[in-house]
């Protein structure tokens, strides 16, 4: 069994999508949860379905003594960013070597960067006119967003759209294609 720790700080849709995906599979499955919130919304859906979930601040992410021990004790494999809105820090990607990805919400290398995330960066994709945006999932590396990308797929914006309208099409490619091209790395297909 391979298994995975989702790494979130909202809401937590994709979290809940991933666990789902993998329910039932004896293959991977989603062992933990961690955030940077205490109140972030992925708790609740976490709960509800099984998983536990823990907060760390980010002093404890970037020193990452007691995560590694957490990763330690669930006997962690790959580590799957989603929604998470802190670097992640060296000993981490050290321990992890092209075992943490991300997905950013967006065609990188557009519209990513330090402090683009969530409606942030739909909102900056409508106000440049955009005609296309998308999904980047990539490898994690120490600079934000900048990791190899591993897959991309696009979605149309017509003219009338709202940054919401925006948003749920690029959800709806999230939910689509992120666990299947976790699945594939995690393992090695
Ligand atoms: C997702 O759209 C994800 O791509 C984005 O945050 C959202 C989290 O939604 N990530 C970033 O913007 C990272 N820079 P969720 O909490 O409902 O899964």
């Amino acid at each position: 069994m391979k298994r995975i720790a989702i790494f979130a700080s909202g809401s937590g849709s994709n979290a809940e999508n991933i666990i789902q995906y993998f329910s039932g599979s004896d293959e991977v499955e989603v062992s933990l949860i961690l955030s940077n919130k205490k109140d972030a919304f992925v708790h609740e859906r976490a709960k509800k379905m099984g998983i536990p979930s823990y907060t760390y601040n980010k002093k404890e992410f970037d020193e990452a003594e007691l995560i590694l021990e957490t990763m330690r004790q669930y006997e962690i494999d790959f580590i799957v960013l989603a929604g998470f809105l802190l670097k992640v820090s060296h000993p981490i990607l050290v321990a992890f070597p092209n075992r943490i990805i991300n997905i950013h919400p967006a065609l990188l290398p557009k519209y990513g960067g330090k402090g683009m995330y969530g409606e942030r960066v739909h909102r900056a994709v409508v106000d440049a006119g955009e005609k296309e945006s998308g999904i980047s999932i990539h490898y994690v590396n120490e600079h934000y967003d900048e990791g190899d990308i591993i897959f991309q797929a696009t979605c149309k914006i017509s003219s009338n759209d709202s940054f919401d309208d925006v948003a749920q099409k690029v959800h709806q490619l999230e939910y689509k294609h992120f666990p299947q091209i976790i699945e594939k790395l995690v393992l090695n297909k």
